[in-house]
C-alpha cells in the first residue's frame, strides 16, 4: 500500500517537472490572468459610465427644479404637475420627488413614493450629503440612487427648500448581474479549455524532442546509420537534430574505422602464427635432419620476429594514444640525427641501387625533441622511400630551421624519385594498416602501421606531418615541428 503511494507520488513529482506541464501552467496562467483583467476592467468601466449617467439624470433633475422654484416660486401647481407627469410617463427608471420646506414639512411628493421607499431612512442616508448621489434599497428589493440638495425659493432667496430625488436603477444593477454570472461563467471555461490548449500545444511543441530521444534510445552500434528526420520539426529543434546526425556520423565512421582496425590486426596476427604452424606441422610430419630443423626454426624465428615487431608497433600507437604519454624530450642537433639514419640505412639502400643522402644547411638545426621516437619516424620515412624507389633512383633528407612569429620551427623533409602514391590513396596513408596494393606491400612485408606510427610521433611533438606525391615521379614528406616544447 505505502509502495504504491509513494510511486504514484514519484510519477506525480516527475509530472510536474515535465517541460509539458510548465509550458501548459504557464500558458493557462497568462491566459486566465489575460481574461480575468480585461473582463474585471470591463465591468468596472461599465458600472461606473452607468452610475455617472444616472448621476448626470440627476443633476439634470435638480436643475429644473432649482430653475422653477426659483423663476416661479407661487406656482406650486406647475411644479406638482411638471413632477407628476414625468413621472408617470416613464416605464422604467421610475423615479420619485420630494420637496420639503425648511421645517422638513414635504410640500410635494410623487405618488407612491411612500410605497416604494422609506422615507425616514431617506432622510437619514441623505443628510449631510447635500448633491452627492448614494445608494438605497427600496421596500421590494428594488435598487435606487438617491440625492438631496437646497433650492432656493423665489430670486430673493429669502427662503430654501430642500429637494429629495430617488431614482429606480434595477434594471442597471439586472445587467450588471447578468454581466458578472457571464465574467464567472467565462473564467470558469477558461479555467478549462486554456489547460487543455495548452497541453495540447506543449504536447505538439515537444513531440519531436520525444522523437529524438525514441531514435537516440534505439541507436545502438548494430544500427549507427540511422538518422533522425528533422523534416517539419520548428528550427531549433532541426539545428539540434542537425547536430545530433552530425554526432552520429563521427560515431559512425569511428566505429567503422575501429571495427576495420580490429579485423586487420586480427589478419595480420593470423598471417605469422598460420606460417609457424605451418612450418611446425610440416617438419613434425617424418624424421628431419638437423639442417632441415634448423631451417625451420629460421624460418620460424623471421615469423616471431615480424610477430613481436607488430605487436610492438601495436602497443607503441595504443601507448601514443594515451594522453598520459610523455616525451623525453632533449637538446637533438637535427642535422646529426639525420646523418646517423642514413647510415643505418646506407647499406640497404646500396643493396637497393638507391642512392641515399643528408642535406644538412650550415647553421646547426637543434630542437628539443625525444631523440629515439625522431629517429624512429625518419626511419619509417626513409624504409619507404628506399622500399618505393626502383634502382638508380635517390632519396634525399633534408632538415631546415623556420622562424614563425613566436617560436621557432623545425621542418625536417624525406623526398624520393620513386613510383609515387595515387592521389586517391593519399588521405588515408597515415590510417593504421593501409597499404596502397596490399597484395604487393604484403609481399614485401610492409603492415601499414610506419606512416601511423609518424603521424602519432607527430603529434606528440606538438607538430604535424605532410605528405606530396605524383605517380611514377615521387614522394615527398615533410615533418613541422616547434624547436621548444611548449610550456
Ligand atoms: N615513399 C613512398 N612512395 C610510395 N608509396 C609509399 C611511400 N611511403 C608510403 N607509401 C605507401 O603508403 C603505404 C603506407 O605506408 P606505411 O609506412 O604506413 O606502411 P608500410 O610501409 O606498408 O608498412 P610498415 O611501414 O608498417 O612496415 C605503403 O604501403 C605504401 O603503399
Ligand atoms: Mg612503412
Amino acid at each position: 500500500m505505502s509502495w504504491n503511494r509513494s510511486s504514484s507520488f514519484g510519477r506525480l513529482s516527475r509530472f510536474w517537472r515535465t517541460l509539458a506541464f510548465r509550458l501548459t501552467a504557464g500558458y493557462a496562467l497568462a491566459g486566465l490572468s489575460l481574461v480575468f483583467l480585461a473582463s474585471a476592467s470591463l465591468y468596472l468601466l461599465l458600472r461606473s459610465e452607468l452610475e455617472k449617467s444616472t448621476d448626470l439624470f440627476l443633476a439634470d433633475k435638480l436643475h429644473v427644479l432649482r430653475t422653477m422654484l426659483r423663476e416661479r416660486p407661487d406656482d406650486i401647481d406647475a411644479l406638482r404637475e411638471e413632477i407628476e407627469l414625468e413621472s408617470a410617463a416613464r416605464r422604467y427608471e421610475q423615479f420619485y420627488i420630494r420637496l420639503l420646506d425648511e421645517h422638513d414639512t414635504p410640500l410635494l411628493t410623487t405618488p407612491g413614493m411612500a410605497d416604494q421607499l422609506d422615507l425616514d431612512q431617506l432622510i437619514h442616508r441623505i443628510q449631510g450629503r447635500p448633491e452627492h448621489t448614494v445608494p438605497m434599497q427600496g421596500r421590494n428589493g428594488q435598487a435606487f440612487r438617491v440625492t438631496s440638495a437646497l433650492a432656493s425659493v423665489g430670486s430673493a432667496g429669502s427662503r430654501s427648500d430642500t429637494i429629495q430625488i430617488a431614482i429606480d436603477v434595477s434594471q442597471q444593477e439586472e445587467l450588471l448581474a447578468r454581466f458578472r454570472r457571464r465574467f464567472w461563467a467565462i473564467l470558469v471555461v477558461t479555467f478549462v479549455v486554456f489547460p487543455l490548449v495548452g497541453y495540447q500545444v506543449a504536447r505538439h511543441g515537444i513531440r519531436p524532442v520525444e522523437e529524438m530521444a525514441t531514435t537516440a534510445r534505439h541507436i545502438s552500434s548494430t544500427n549507427l546509420h540511422e538518422r533522425i528526420l528533422a523534416e517539419g520539426y520548428p528550427f531549433e529543434l532541426e539545428s539540434l537534430a542537425g547536430t545530433f546526425n552530425k554526432m552520429l556520423d563521427g560515431l559512425e565512421e569511428s566505429f567503422e574505422r575501429i571495427s576495420r582496425f580490429s579485423a586487420d590486426i586480427a589478419h595480420d596476427l593470423r598471417t605469422p602464427v598460420n606460417n609457424i604452424r605451418g612450418e611446425a606441422e610440416v617438419a613434425l610430419a617424418r624424421a628431419r635432419t638437423i639442417d632441415e630443423y634448423r631451417d625451420v626454426l629460421g624460418s620460424c624465428l623471421e615469423e616471431a620476429v615480424r610477430l613481436s615487431d607488430l605487436i610492438g608497433d601495436l602497443l607503441f600507437l595504443a601507448r601514443a594514444d594515451s594522453p598520459l604519454t610523455n616525451l623525453r624530450r632533449e637538446t637533438v642537433n637535427v642535422g646529426e640525427l639525420l646523418s646517423g639514419v642514413r647510415e643505418y640505412y646506407e647499406a640497404s639502400a646500396m643493396d637497393a641501387g638507391v642512392s641515399l643522402t643528408a642535406t644538412i644547411p650550415g647553421e646547426p638545426v637543434v630542437a628539443e625533441l625525444d631523440r629515439a621516437l625522431m629517429q624512429r619516424a625518419v626511419s619509417n620515412l626513409v624504409s619507404n622511400a628506399v622500399a618505393h624507389t626502383p634502382f638508380g633512383g635517390s632519396v634525399v633528407m633534408r632538415a631546415y630551421s623556420e622562424i614563425a612569429a613566436e617560436t621557432g620551427k623545425v621542418r625536417i623533409e624525406v623526398s624520393d624519385t620513386g613510383v609515387g602514391i595515387p592521389s586517391h590513396a593519399l588521405p588515408r596513408v597515415f590510417d593504421r594498416f593501409f597499404r596502397v596494393d596490399s597484395s604487393r606491400s604484403q609481399a614485401s612485408g610492409g603492415t601499414g602501421l610506419g606512416l601511423a606510427i609518424v603521424h602519432s610521433i607527430m603529434l606528440l611533438h606538438g607538430g604535424n606531418v605532410d605528405i606530396a606525391s605524383e605517380l611514377g615521379r615521387g614522394t615527398r614528406v615533410t615533418l613541422r615541428l616547434p624547436a621548444t616544447a611548449a610550456r
